[in-house]
């Protein structure tokens, strides 16, 4: 368990870094969609290390840096890379930034994540913004004393992904022709990849994508009172759809392909969400 003086301090090593800058929107992004850290302007980057209690990302692909700066306008801060829980780490401690930037002043987060189309109606290259998530393996990042700085002890979860936000989104991307898609995220641990088996009892429950990051992270801002916008690019039909094997080179391969469409609805929503 981190205590609150926790939070403080690593806000306080990053205000040290940021002076005055106040960002509003945090922006978490996953496998293969780190590039778009690059295109902050003014950036102030952080490596993850360099922040008291952070912990860093060992993912490949995932740099592990907090950049400060503008894209789109908006004041922003954006991980580029995460922590995942199949790395070794805890809930708590794979949310754990998502708490210091609501000490910094963040009020929306943009969660994005690399997953599985469970959904066949769903293609290789489709967006699918968040509706809900499913959590039935790996505890709680809330688990453990309360602290009633970020929250209640028992937090509604009923709109953990902002309505509003979707609705908004989904405007954006449909506008732009994008192939965009609405869908339960269903979360697996990982690190390996779930069996067919695991893949048709999540269909049956109602997953239509399957990933092994961002509920974590979209509990505790839920908590906390960030709203949430969650993008998932399918960069593969999950195991047993296609007659083919699984591979983290086809993750990262697909991601690269979906650069554009990715970038593109980001950029177009950021604006909207400091209005
Ligand atoms: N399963 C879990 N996580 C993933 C997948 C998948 O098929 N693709 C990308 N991330």
């Amino acid at each position: 368990m981190y205590p609150f003086s926790c939070y403080e301090e690593s806000a306080a090593a990053i205000r040290e870094k940021i002076g005055d800058f106040q960002p509003q929107v945090l922006l978490i992004l996953g496998s293969g969609l780190g590039f778009l850290g690059n295109e902050v302007e003014d950036a102030i980057a952080i490596d993850y290390e360099n922040i008291p209690h952070f912990k860093v990302s060992t993912a490949p692909d995932h740099e592990g840096r907090l950049v400060f700066g503008k894209l789109s306008g908006v004041d922003v801060a954006v991980m580029q890379g995460r922590m995942h829980y199949y790395e070794g780490y805890t809930p708590e401690e794979v949310a754990y930034p998502v708490r210091v930037a609501k000490l910094l002043g963040v009020h929306t987060m943009i969660v994005t994540n690399a997953a599985g189309a469970i959904n066949t109606g769903f293609q290789v290259g489709d967006l699918m913004l968040i509706e809900d998530h499913i959590r039935i393996m790996g505890e709680s990042p809330l688990r453990g004393e309360n602290l009633p700085q970020f929250g209640l002890r028992f937090c509604d979860m009923t709109e953990t992904y902002d309505p509003e936000l979707r609705a908004m989104a989904l405007e954006k991307a449909k506008a732009m022709g994008l192939r965009v898609q609405q869908g339960v995220y269903f979360y697996f641990p990982g690190p390996q990849f779930e069996t067919p088996a695991e893949i048709r009892m999540a269909r049956t429950m109602g997953g239509d994508a399957a990933g092994m990051s961002t509920v974590y992270e979209a509990t505790t801002a839920n908590h906390c009172g960030i709203r949430t916008l969650g993008i998932s690019l399918m960069t593969n039909m999950a195991a047993g759809i296609l007659k083919q094997k699984l591979s983290g080179e086809e993750v990262n391969e697909a991601a690269g392909r979906a650069q554009k469409s990715f970038s593109s609805l980001v950029r177009a929503c950021l604006p909207e969400l400091v209005k």
